[in-house]
């Protein structure tokens, strides 16, 4: 197929790209081979050639073509729990709310129901490619894996390891280490024979650190080593939590991850709010990738991730909608959130003088970096080639309608206005890999 589209797609943290009325070919693996622009000598001959071959789309005035975005962080059993209870610590959402939810998805006929619908949501809200937790069952872990296949969702899942008695209940817990490890490997083995593709990928996915023993931590990172696939786990996200690791090990999370080797260039680490200076050092050492949970730190870290500071030191870092710490799995929500809680953090410094002391300098994050956050953050966090409009690059696409227009806007006037003033209802259609995967409605291309 052809597009004929105006896209918008993140460059750098704070730059992106704008094209009006594109040709964007995608052959039919789903890679984009080609962007033609307007007003360029051959435009003309591709639209023709385009046309003839019946397969060109034009997308209907006052639409726009963004990249898919990518969650990096979501916990799928917890989507019927959205939105309770985040008034709770997190120990206390843990232990009186969550544990007790992903206990039921032992019955299979739960977990279809459940995930049929997150996978459905997700999409609609232009969600292209998820890393997502599933339960400590591996049927139920292969049901979600079905349906993101069925739906033409990309995902990455994990077959949860949590086997500490000391803080998980024994209703909902790995019996053993031997267990956690041998279902983990198992989980693996069958995700990769089920799905060549690639399409749905498996990720070693110790808990957090608490809820694991030490044994599984230690071959959870051996196996990590051996098979260079996606790590992820939870990452000095609340007080609690944080004081916890220091009790036990007399060190960080980031330390004792390293010193497990559950950190190198595949690990992506959700919140990582409370991280010290030398933690910081030791992610960028390892190539790791933050996943920036700015709805669900508000409620359990108590805290804004320093962003700014921690991109500027070349960590990488992308979004996730932390299902259900945080309440809706919409990134835009989380994108405007990112960019609102930089506010906050930042100080007066940039605006008054003399220095009022009740903030940090140079936190605001800009719009541009929140969507960056959103495409090419998650993109590099997974090494997937995805995240943004570009040949050679996966077809990951939503098509989103413009609220209507009262004046005149620039480029990024216009996309500032479609990340802001975003509704569910205005994206009209989604591509996974060049396939329709979503759709709103019929009248969204001429
Ligand atoms: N830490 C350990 N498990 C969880 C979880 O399910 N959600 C969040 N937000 N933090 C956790
Ligand atoms: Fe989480």
């Amino acid at each position: 197929i052809t597009l004929k589209a105006s896209y918008f797609s993140a460059y750098t943290p704070e730059t992106s790209s704008f094209h009006e009325n594109s040709l964007i070919e995608v052959n039919d693996c789903g890679y984009i081979t080609k962007i033609v622009h307007q007003a360029t000598p051959e435009y003309n001959a591709h639209l023709t050639a385009a046309q003839q071959h019946d397969q060109l789309i034009i997308l209907a005035p006052g639409h726009f073509l963004l990249p898919g975005f990518i969650d990096l962080h979501n916990h799928a059993p917890q989507w019927p729990q959205a939105g309770i209870a985040l008034d709770r610590p997190l120990a206390d959402w843990l232990n009186h709310y969550t544990f007790p939810l992903e206990a039921r998805y032992k019955n299979l006929d739960f977990a279809t129901l459940v995930y049929h619908d997150l996978i459905t949501e997700m999409l609609a809200n232009g969600t292209t490619t998820a890393l997502y937790f599933g339960t400590i069952h591996n049927a139920a872990n292969l049901r979600l894996a079905e349906i993101c296949a069925q739906a033409g969702q990309r995902a990455f899942i994990g077959s949860v390891a949590m086997d500490n008695p000391q803080q998980t209940p024994d209703y909902y817990r790995d019996a053993s280490a031997e267990i956690a490890v041998t279902k983990t490997q198992i989980f693996i083995q069958t995700i990769q024979d089920n799905y060549p593709s690639g399409l749905i990928q498996p990720v070693i996915t110790p808990r957090f650190i608490p809820s694991c023993t030490t044994a599984t931590l230690q071959r959870l990172g051996q196996l990590a080593k051996e098979l260079q696939i996606t790590v992820q786990t939870h990452c000095s996200e609340s007080d609690w939590e944080h004081d916890y690791v220091r009790e036990r090990f007399g060190h960080t999370d980031a330390e004792m991850l390293q010193s497990f080797g559950l950190l190198n260039q595949h690990a992506v680490l959700a919140h990582a709010t409370q991280l010290t200076t030398e933690d910081q050092t030791i992610i960028k050492t390892e190539q790791s990738t933050i996943a920036h949970c700015p709805l669900s730190n508000a409620y359990f870290g108590n805290s804004v991730l320093p962003t700014r500071s921690l991109m500027d030191q070349g960590i990488q870092v992308g979004l996730g909608s932390d299902i259900a710490g945080g309440y809706t799995p919409s990134l835009y929500a989380n994108l405007q959130q990112a960019v609102t809680v930089s506010q906050i953090r930042q100080d007066g410094i940039d605006d008054r003088l003399p220095a009022i002391e009740r903030g940090v300098p140079n936190s605001r994050i800009s719009v541009k970096r929140a969507f960056y956050l959103a495409t090419v953050g998650g993109a590099a966090g997974l090494d997937i080639q995805a995240g943004a409009i570009e040949p050679g690059l996966l077809a990951d696409f939503q098509v989103v309608k413009a609220p209507p227009h009262l004046m005149s806007l620039t480029p990024d006037e216009q996309l500032e206005q479609l990340l802001f003033r975003h509704t569910k209802q205005q994206i009209k259609a989604v591509y996974v890999q060049g396939k329709l995967v979503h759709e709103k409605e019929h009248n969204w291309y001429e």
